[in-house]
This record gives C-alpha cells, structure tokens and sequence, in this order.
C-alpha cells in the first residue's frame, strides 16, 4: 500500500485516551467511515493486496463482531466471495460452532452459522484492529470446526507490541502499524 495512502488513513484515525477503561488508548475507525474517498482507498488496497497475493478464489469473508461487520461485506462483495459473520455467543440462530477466549478481564464466547462455511472453504477472516490476537484467533477455531482453511487474517490497524499475530495459524496483513 502507498505510503501517502497509510498516511491519510492514520490521519483520519481518531485516538482515545482511556477508553472504554482506564489506561487504554482506544483506536477508533469510524471517522475513516465519514470520509467516502477514504473508505474507497481502503478497501481498494486490502482486495488488491488480497487479489495479487492470492491466486486461488476465496469463497469467504469471516468478519467479526461488530467493526468486522462494517469492512466484510464490502471486501467480499468485490470478491466475488460470501459474507459470514462472527458474533458474540447467543446472537445467531441455527446451529453454531463455538470457541472461548480470553479478553483483558475474564472470557467471551464467539459463534458462526455452521452451515454458513463449507468443508475446505478458503477464507479471509477481518476485523478493524488486532490487540491480543484472541478474538481473532478463536474466529480461526471456527472456520477450522467448520473444516474450512484460513488463508489469511486482516486487520486495518495492528498493535504491534502486544505481539497478538503470533497466536494465529495463518499469514496476518495489517495496513496500519501503531
Ligand atoms: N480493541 C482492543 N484494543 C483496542 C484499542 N486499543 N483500540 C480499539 N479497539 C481495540
């Protein structure tokens, strides 16, 4: 990705300091969403990346609760792939696979539609930013309960210093490095 095209991003980016708790400083998308001429330079680079990176279809985008929601359906929809979402647990109707994972404070639950991602599916699993890795890395244990591959995780933003790509069973890109 162009290095001015980062450097708008990260501009739009806004920054909160102990949010929603003391002691975190809290990345926020949305004002990237208020901007159209940004949400099309991001989205453009993560399928373009995606595209010259992988030469076999992907059938599906996993996004996860709740940013993933927003950035999925529009990079699958440029893919030609399905959107299937990842939701706290008690939120999808159907039969589920779930998995557990640690957060700062105690344990969540995620769950996927199990019909929703079809044995040896390749899928791009995307969130808005990776901190410890756990939510992501229990999408992964979904998509691989499903029989499905991940072949790659994708963030728009990466906190590097908590070291949370190293949890994860696939590649992982990052747009924005904080
Ligand atoms: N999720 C976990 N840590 C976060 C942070 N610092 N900013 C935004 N979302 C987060």
């Amino acid at each position: 990705m162009p290095n001015h095209d980062i450097e708008r991003l990260k501009n739009l980016l806004g920054t909160h300091n102990d949010f929603p708790k003391k002691g975190i400083v809290f990345k926020d998308l949305f004002p990237i969403f208020q901007d159209p001429v940004a949400v099309e330079t991001l989205i453009s680079n993560v399928v373009h990346h995606i595209n010259s990176t992988y030469e076999e279809k992907i059938d599906v985008v996993v996004g996860l609760d709740a940013r993933g929601f927003l950035l999925g359906p529009l990079v699958a929809l440029r893919l030609g792939a399905a959107f299937v979402p990842v939701r706290k647990q008690g939120k999808l109707p159907g039969e589920c696979v779930s998995a557990v994972y640690e957060k700062e404070y105690g344990q969540d639950v995620f769950e996927m539609q199990k019909d929703a991602v079809k044995p040896n599916a390749r899928v791009i699993i995307i969130d808005d930013l990776i901190a410890t890795g756990g939510s992501a890395g229990a999408a992964g244990e979904l998509v691989k309960k499903c029989g499905a591959t991940t072949v790659e995780y994708v963030f728009v933003m990466e906190l590097g210093f908590l070291n949370g790509t190293q949890k994860l069973d696939a590649p992982t890109y990052s747009l924005i490095q904080l």
